[in-house]
């Protein structure tokens, strides 16, 4: 939107939440607030968006290094919110108008501001909402249905403290009017801040109309002040994105049980059980199941792939039809061709595993290529680091390995090679034959256990 500027307050400390962290990075679904909102103010697609910083300023502009287009503006003391949005005149354009939103709001939605801005046009344009407990907000005060204040709590006369529509702080403002409204602020008030709400006061005097407009959800426009709060906007937003996967038809146990931490690609008929984790990009295929408490993150799962319970898997590519769990690890760079298995206890790192091999039960797969149709034995390590150095491990297709083998490499298996249990290989291991390197059986008979010393009495 052409003539728009967005400013997003952020400089508050935030001593509710009793962290180190700055309030505004605490995350809503794996990402901080300040993001959720600098993300819905984008998609405006405004001439600018300006984040006021103080507190913690250092942290939270790192933290929002990769977000393009934002113009940064410091407020050194935090003397209200009038206060804060009189840092950006000097960057505001004389014209257009300006949209102020909150980085601990995070769950503001696009449409709401899209309506708020169609409201008020010119004029200025105020978010409500009506609580059934004001308790903390500013109130708003109308005549003959015409908002023409707002009171903040701590100023409220008795009768005005009972007004259960309140201030969600969200406005939009006429650049031409604020410089003059924000200029003629002060501070007596019960708090002793540069109010940004008394422009509406200003606005009512110079006889500019506030276009009210209330919000249907009341955790649209709630902020986080404490933990508990924070908590409770998470929840709001896991039910959220649950909504959106079972409108588009993936179908989950419970939607409940289910938090997304990032973005997720989905074919048809995905299932997802209950207690699941999904973070950074995820793809699943068509008729992908994932079973109970299992973490996902950054990782593509081909079709028709079941994940059993109990399975972590981060940084890994699974192609179709695959069976990975329960109780399976897979570790960035793993890369798993079409119906492979890989079974409990099983850890698999910087490896690619070829179509229809397995692995069934407690092994290590680090740093190796195997081929197609291999068998790996229950126990099997890929010895793949020297203490200095790592290396790789090479087996080709149609290799059988047997159980409890160290492969240690650098060392190859040769396709077709089959290696008895128990071996320790560590040079190559031909194709088609049999290799073993184990202590030969022996039995010895005649052979007498130790006896117990007798007591000298
Ligand atoms: C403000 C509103 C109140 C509204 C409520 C909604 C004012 C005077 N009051 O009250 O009418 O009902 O929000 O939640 O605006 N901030 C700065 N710099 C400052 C002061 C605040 O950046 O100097 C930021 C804070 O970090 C916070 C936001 O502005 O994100 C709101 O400030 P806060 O002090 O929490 O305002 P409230 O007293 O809750
Ligand atoms: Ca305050």
């Amino acid at each position: 939107m052409e003539h728009l500027s967005i400013v997003i307050l952020a400089a508050g400390k935030g001593k509710r939440m009793y962290s180190s962290l700055p309030k505004v990075l605490h995350p809503v679904g794996g990402k901080p607030m300040l993001q959720h909102v600098i993300g819905v103010a984008q998609q405006l697609y405004p001439q600018q968006v300006i984040v006021v910083y103080g507190h913690g300023g250092i942290q939270v502009r790192a933290a929002c290094a990769e977000e393009e287009n934002v113009l940064w503006v410091e407020q050194p003391a935090q003397l209200g919110t009038g206060h804060a949005v009189q840092q950006v005149l000097p960057v505001l354009p004389s014209c257009g108008k300006t949209l102020v939103l909150y980085g601990d709001v995070p769950l503001i939605q696009l449409e709401t501001l899209c309506l708020l801005i169609g409201e008020a046009q010119q004029d200025v344009g105020l978010l409500t909402d009506v609580l059934d407990d004001p308790t903390g907000y500013g109130r708003i005060v109308r005549e003959q249905n015409h908002i023409v204040a707002i009171v903040e709590e701590k100023d409220c006369s008795p009768a005005q403290k009972v007004i259960k529509e309140v201030n969600t702080g969200i406005m939009l403002l006429p650049n031409s009017h604020l410089k003059t409204w924000l200029g003629q602020l002060s501070n007596q008030n019960a708090q002793g801040e540069y109010y940004l709400t008394d422009v509406i006061a200003q606005a009512t005097h110079d006889q500019i109309s506030v276009h009210g407009l209330t919000t249907n959800n009341h955790w649209e426009v709630a902020g986080v002040n404490n933990k508990k709060q924070l908590a409770e906007l998470e929840r709001v937003f896991q039910r959220n994105q649950a909504e959106k996967l079972m409108e588009a038809g993936v179908m989950l146990a419970d939607p409940s049980r289910l938090d997304i931490r990032g973005t997720i690609e989905h074919g048809c008929d995905v299932f997802i059980d209950v207690n699941v984790v999904l973070e950074g990009n995820v793809i699943l295929g068509d008729e992908v199941s994932i079973g109970a408490n299992c973490l996902l993150k950054d990782v593509s799962i081909g079709s028709g792939t079941t994940i059993e319970p109990f399975s972590h898997l981060v940084g890994a590519t699974v192609d179709q039809s695959c069976k990975i769990g329960p109780f399976s690890r897979l570790r960035p760079g793993a890369e798993l061709d079409q119906h492979v298995h890989v079974g409990n206890f099983v850890e698999i790192k910087n490896s690619i595993v070829g179509s229809f091999s397995k692995i069934n039960h407690l092994s290590y797969i680090g740093d190796a290529d195997i081929g197609q149709d291999c068998n790996i034995g229950a126990g099997t390590v890929t010895c793949n680091y020297d203490g200095l150095n790592k290396h790789r491990t090479s087996i080709e297709d149609k290799v059988f390995i047997g159980s409890g083998t160290m492969l240690v490499a650098p060392v190859s298996i040769s396709s077709g090679a089959t290696i008895g249990a128990g071996s320790v290989i560590n040079k190559p291991a031909p194709a088609n034959t049999l290799t073993v390197a184990r202590a030969r059986q022996v039995s010895i008979e005649n052979w007498q256990r130790p006896q117990k010393k007798q007591d000298k009495t």
